[in-house]
């Protein structure tokens, strides 16, 4: 009796265990500064309850009156219930639950990502189907497909020597967390109803083992990885973005100034492997002004950006059918663009390089006027000029 008991406790253990994922909580008890990096990250805020933006495009989007939030494939894969409705095609609205508000992308969900499946529409993640093994990438560990927690002793018991995770296996040889490929599941592109595509990431130089997202977004930081051990640097788990300290990622553009007969010409240098930015909705913005005789002179004010609509018009993203406008960055590009001001010796030319998450023309329609601090222009790099 007692063992049936015990195969029933097990079995709804198990069966627990498949319908949800483990809390990034439970990370945090031996990963606590990846965890709080993590909290502020746009991530783990990616639901329509901690993201505005999000929100107020899903409240657009006529799937919302359909009642099927297919955003969650990427936004919140980790409310399998959700999930498991829009697939049989019951209604699937974001639900103002835990697993909405705290576990939008997750510690286990992203360690889980055994492969990306490409397909037309947006690719797919594949995830591991071994309970508690987690990928991760460690160069001298990389032929490694199962490190299991194990705890050595010598010297009759009085010096032990622990390795691996108590709560957790760890599989090193997964080829997508060097490469960063396990991203693009998610950020490679997604395509509307019409086989246009919204956003493409265009990664012109693919991505290598020594720059790639991880490299650039995850930069290593100073903090141990794990309390178990002191491992003095970790990857950096807030991602980097356009939208979280982008000065993290500033090294990465270029600005410079070269003067000429006509006037003047700012070059800018994208090192990132893709376009600058990315989101249909973000604008670029080069802010240039010149100091003269300690007065301060603004120019024109220089746009970046993608316009996408249908029959010659800017239209919502699941409407559009074809690029109206695109002066965006590309991948590796570098911008010459020329001014006709001459330059006097002593002037200081000031460039300021930084973006509106929302296109300034779009707020409204949003609904967006009182988020100031997600709609203002954020300053991603600047530089001053002296003229000589
Ligand atoms: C294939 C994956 C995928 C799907 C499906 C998806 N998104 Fe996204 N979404 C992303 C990624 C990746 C980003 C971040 C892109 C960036 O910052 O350039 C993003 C960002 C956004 C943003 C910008 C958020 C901000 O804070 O600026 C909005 C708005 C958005 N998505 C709306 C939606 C809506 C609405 C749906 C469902 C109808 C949806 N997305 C479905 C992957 C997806
Ligand atoms: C968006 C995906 C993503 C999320 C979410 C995420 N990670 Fe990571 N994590 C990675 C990638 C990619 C790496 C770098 C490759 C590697 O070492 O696995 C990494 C590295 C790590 C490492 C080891 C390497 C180091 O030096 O930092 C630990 C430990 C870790 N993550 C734990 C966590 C925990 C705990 C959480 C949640 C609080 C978390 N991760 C959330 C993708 C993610
Ligand atoms: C009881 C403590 C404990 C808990 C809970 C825990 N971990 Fe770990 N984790 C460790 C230890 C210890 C290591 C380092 C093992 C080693 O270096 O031998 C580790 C290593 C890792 C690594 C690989 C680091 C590397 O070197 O690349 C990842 C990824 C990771 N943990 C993610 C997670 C995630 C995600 C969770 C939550 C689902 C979690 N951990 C929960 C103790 C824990
Ligand atoms: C060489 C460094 C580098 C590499 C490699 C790189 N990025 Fe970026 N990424 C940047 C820079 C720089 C920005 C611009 C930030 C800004 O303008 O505020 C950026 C911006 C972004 C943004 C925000 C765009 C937006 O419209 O808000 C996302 C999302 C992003 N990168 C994802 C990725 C992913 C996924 C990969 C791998 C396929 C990747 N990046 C590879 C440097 C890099
Ligand atoms: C499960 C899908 C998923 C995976 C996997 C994923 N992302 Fe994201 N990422 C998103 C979504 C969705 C957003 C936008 C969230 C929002 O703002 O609402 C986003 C936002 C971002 C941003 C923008 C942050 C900002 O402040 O502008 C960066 C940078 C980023 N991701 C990098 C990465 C990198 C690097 C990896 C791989 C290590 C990765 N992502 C893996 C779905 C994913």
């Amino acid at each position: 009796m007692k063992k049936v008991f015990l195969a029933i406790f097990i079995s709804m253990l198990h069966l627990f265990a498949a319908a949800t994922f483990e809390s990034s909580q439970t990370c945090k008890t031996c990963h606590p500064i990846i965890y709080d990096e993590f909290t502020s990250s746009s991530h783990r805020n990616a639901s329509i309850f901690n993201d505005p933006i999000h929100r107020a495009v899903w409240d657009k989007h006529p799937l919302s009156k359909e009642e099927k939030y297919t955003c969650a494939k990427c936004h919140t894969p980790t409310d399998k219930k959700l999930l498991d409705a829009l697939e049989s095609g019951e209604s699937a609205l974001p639900q103002d639950n835990k697993i909405q508000t705290t576990e939008a992308i997750t510690c286990i969900y992203c360690h889980s990502i055994q492969d990306v499946q490409e397909h037309a529409k947006s690719n797919t993640n594949i995830l591991t189907t071994k309970e508690k093994t987690l990928f991760s990438a460690r160069d001298e560990e990389k032929g490694n497909s199962n490190l299991q927690y194990k705890i050595e002793s010598s010297y009759l018991g009085l010096l032990t020597k622990k390795s691996g995770s108590p709560f957790h296996d760890i599989d090193f040889s997964n080829k997508i967390f060097y490469n960063a490929n396990m991203c693009i599941g998610c950020h490679s592109h997604k395509q509307n109803k019409h086989d246009f595509d919204i956003c493409k990431m265009d990664i012109e130089s693919k991505n290598t083992d020594k720059e790639n997202c991880i490299s650039c977004h995850m930069p290593l930081v100073q903090g141990s990885f794990t309390t178990a051990v002191d491992s003095q640097t970790h990857r950096y788990h807030g991602f980097a973005g356009s939208g979280h300290k982008p000065q993290m990622l500033a090294q990465y553009v270029k600005l410079s100034l070269h003067k000429n007969a006509e006037g003047f010409e700012i070059n800018i240098k994208n090192g990132a492997n893709h376009q600058l930015l990315l989101h249909p909705l973000r604008v670029g913005e080069l802010q240039v002004n010149i100091i003269r005789n300690k007065k301060a002179m603004s120019l024109a004010p220089v746009k970046f950006m993608r316009i996408i609509g249908k029959d010659g018009k800017p239209t919502m993203p699941w409407l559009a059918d074809t690029v109206l406008e695109d002066s965006h960055i590309k991948a590796n590009e570098t911008r010459k663009i020329k001014f006709s001001e001459k330059l006097h010796s002593g002037d200081v030319v000031e460039v300021r390089l930084g973006h509106y998450s929302v296109n300034p023309k779009a707020v409204k329609m949003l609904g967006l006027e009182q988020y100031n601090d997600l709609t203002k222009f954020t300053l991603f790099k600047k530089e001053s000029f002296m003229i000589k």
